[in-house]
């Protein structure tokens, strides 16, 4: 059935053609350069504006100032077999682009165009678009068929819009015209931008015996849609002649406009070839849809793997930073091992908004522990030698044990790579040195300071004597001694300053301490004992009671030992002109005498005279009355000779040792 329908429609058109006695005449142009043409010859004629590019872009206009473009395939078309003859069927189809430079202030269209001559003279640019002038518009001597695509509303040509396409017949007045766009396969109309700089198509199929004209559009690819955008009925017989030039023109108006004509067929008699598309040209802005769908295809996912890539190296080094160490030897530790990872989120990360303090040792961070929501103090210490690290472990473990109302509780350590953390219970009010110097917001009376010399004291007595061995704190001083909640003096940091010197020759260990804190016999031979501590201690009564610092300056800038000033007043017979000022007149003042004289005999320069942590308890608590002496004991290359020595000889100490300041961390 299909076959003998197709078998007459066969013979039924060739007949006609043999009828009309003359053959099919088509063209295609892919782009406008061929491999064995060159532009001269590839049979298309340009003037005015229009130029070719080396690519093969015919470019119609592209300027900025008024003027006229036109294309014109060379030879003259038969569109008639004799001149009385009616004319026959034509179609073309054709890729154009106009860019959209500014897409407000577009410039105007272009136009396919039938006309008796090569170019149209006279013909004015503008809303004009280089067809006609503004006398021979509408005149129908004119002869000229053309198609519009104008991007510009002009109503004295009746313009629907200012994006149009229009079929006019010698005059710019559309004889027909619909908004750019296209019908889709469901039949739904889809609108096209002339002057979205993208490629469109564009079909013009005439009738000859029908007298339909149709101008199908349709975005680049996509196939030509049965439905026509414009379609009318019009014989165009009184209008083509039979010898007819077919092409493009184009102008520009004040705006620089720029449009291009990638590709185009035509054919007399039968239907345009389609056009290979891509085989056109490029256009200069535009950017290869396959390779945008390359880049997606490639890019989408390579940028998805890079992403997971790093955030699987985010995952890992927040694991190995958070990651916990334990080496053997630590197991014997389990229960006072705390995880880093728990001490990372108390301290939230060891936040500098957290930073209690930093000293000789390390920082000391507050934090909440996750768990048990208890408040501690988390000691940062470095360790750049990893031997001995076992056996100082073990210690401060075993100090850890150690229970007293005036040490400062240990709870546990930590240890990573070779840095200690050490966790302590918070101390709410914070160290002693901040309630005695630089003018303190709030100051102890003289009942508070004398219940922290005497915790403190009963807290070295505890090291020196009551624990299995023997304890040398080594770093006695006010901003070592932590008051709780109570006001309780808590001494901390204790063992710590073995954690200097550990490891190394007894004879060329390094003097760890606080500057003015230091015992002379100390200094010498760097050996630490209890008499060092006890001197420490000493310093620290004076300073209490006075609330000066260990090594002061006077008002000639002169730098002035605690200890000489308070014998200075001694001497003088008014020791207790030396108390300090901020003490008010509420004090004993006994006590204060007794605790002036013991802290200068604690600091006495010979250890033999300093007296031990029992006999200095029992003092305290008025067990036992201070020894007989007087000013006089410490003179006569005593005392002051003997700390100035002591001082002269650090500073040459410090001079030759590579001793490192912060271990000295001088009077904070
Ligand atoms: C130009 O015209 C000549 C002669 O009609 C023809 O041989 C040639 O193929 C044409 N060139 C192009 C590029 O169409
Ligand atoms: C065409 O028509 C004109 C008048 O309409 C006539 O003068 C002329 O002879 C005709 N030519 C031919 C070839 O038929
Ligand atoms: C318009 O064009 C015609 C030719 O089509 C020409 O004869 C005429 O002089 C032109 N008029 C103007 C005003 O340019
Ligand atoms: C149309 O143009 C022709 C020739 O250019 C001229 O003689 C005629 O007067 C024009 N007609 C109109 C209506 O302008
Ligand atoms: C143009 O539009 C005006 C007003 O809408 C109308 O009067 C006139 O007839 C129209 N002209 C043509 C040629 O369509
Ligand atoms: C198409 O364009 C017309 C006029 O420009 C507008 O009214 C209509 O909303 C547009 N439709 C779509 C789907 O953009
Ligand atoms: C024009 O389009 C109609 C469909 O709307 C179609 O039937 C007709 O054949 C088309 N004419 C040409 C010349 O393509």
């Amino acid at each position: 059935m299909f076959m003998k329908l197709f078998t007459i429609f066969f013979f039924s058109l060739l007949s006609q053609s043999l009828q009309s006695s003359s053959r099919t005449l088509d063209f295609t142009y892919n782009g406008f350069v061929t491999e064995y043409y060159s532009n001269m010859y590839n049979n298309i004629s340009i003037e005015g504006t229009a130029s070719l590019t080396s690519n093969g872009l015919l470019v119609l206009t592209n300027t900025n100032f008024q003027g006229t473009g036109h294309a014109f395939y060379t030879k003259p078309i038969r569109f008639k077999d004799s001149p009385n003859d009616t004319a026959s069927s034509f179609s073309t189809a054709f890729v154009f682009a106009i860019n959209p430079q500014i897409p407000i202030l577009s410039g105007h269209g272009l136009a396919f165009v039938v006309a008796p001559s090569l170019g149209l003279p006279f013909s004015y640019p503008s809303q004009y678009l280089g067809l006609f002038n503004i006398s021979n518009n509408g005149n129908d001597s004119n002869h000229v068929f053309a198609v519009e695509l104008d991007t510009i509303r002009s109503t004295e040509f009746n313009d629907t819009d200012d994006n149009h396409v229009g079929i006019d017949i010698n005059s710019l007045r559309s004889v027909e015209s619909s908004p750019a766009g296209y019908w889709d396969k469901k039949g739904q109309f889809k609108n096209l931008s002339l002057i979205s700089g993208k490629r469109m198509q564009v079909w013009v199929d005439y009738d000859g015996r029908t007298h339909r004209i149709n101008v199908t559009m349709a975005p680049f690819r996509k196939v030509k849609p049965m439905k026509p955008l414009v379609s009318v009925i019009r014989d165009l017989s009184s209008v083509l002649l039979q010898d007819m030039f077919v092409g493009f023109s184009s102008a520009t108006g004040s705006v620089r406009s720029e449009h291009y004509v990638l590709g185009w067929s035509f054919s007399v008699k039968g239907e345009a070839p389609p056009l290979s598309l891509s085989k056109l040209p490029k256009l200069p802005w535009f950017k290869d849809t396959r390779i945008d769908r390359f880049i997606s295809l490639l890019l989408i996912p390579l940028l998805f793997i890079i992403s997971l890539l790093f955030l699987v190296r985010f995952i890992l080094r927040r694991r190995r930073k958070l990651s916990e160490e334990l080496e053997d030897w630590e197991t014997e530790f389990g229960k006072n091992r705390l995880r880093f990872k728990d001490l990372y989120f108390a301290t939230k990360g060891f936040k500098e908004k957290d930073l209690l303090g930093s000293g000789g040792f390390g920082s000391v961070y507050r934090g909440v522990m996750p768990k048990t929501e208890k408040e501690v103090a988390v000691k940062r210490v470095s360790n750049k030698s990893k031997q001995g690290l076992k056996e100082f472990v073990a210690e401060i473990v075993s100090i850890g044990q150690m229970s007293h109302r005036n040490l400062v509780p240990l709870l546990g350590y930590c240890r990573r790579r070779d840095e200690l953390l050490l966790v302590y219970d918070y101390m709410p009010n914070g160290s002693l040195d901040k309630y005695l110097y630089n003018s303190p917001d709030v100051t102890l009376d003289w009942k508070q300071r004398f219940k922290v010399i005497k915790g403190v004291a009963s807290a070295l007595f505890f090291l020196h004597e009551e624990w299995e061995q023997v304890v040398i704190h080594r770093d006695v001083k006010a901003s070592n001694v932590l008051l709780d909640s109570e006001h309780n003096g808590r001494l901390g940091d204790f063992g710590l300053a073995r954690l200097c010197g550990h490891g190394s020759d007894p004879q060329t260990t390094h003097v760890a301490g606080t500057w003015g804190y230091l015992a002379p016999d100390y200094i010498r031979t760097g050996r630490a004992t209890t008499a060092t501590d006890v001197f420490a201690f000493g310093v620290l009564l004076l300073e209490v009671a006075c609330g000066r610092r260990p090594i002061d300056q006077n008002e000639n800038g002169e730098r002035l030992l605690l200890v000489d000033w308070v014998l200075g007043f001694w001497t003088e017979e008014n020791i207790l002109d030396a108390k300090d000022p901020k003490l008010g007149p509420e004090y004993d003042q006994r006590e204060v005498e007794m605790v002036l004289k013991l802290g200068l005999l604690c600091a006495h320069p010979n250890p033999q005279v300093r007296p031990t942590m029992r006999q200095v308890l029992h003092y305290l608590k008025g067990d036992a009355m201070l020894p007989d002496f007087s000013p006089s004991d410490f003179c006569g290359g005593g005392m002051t000779l003997g700390i100035n020595q002591g001082l002269g000889e650090l500073a040459t100490f410090i001079g030759v040792s590579s001793i490192a300041d912060s271990i000295l961390s001088g009077g904070r």
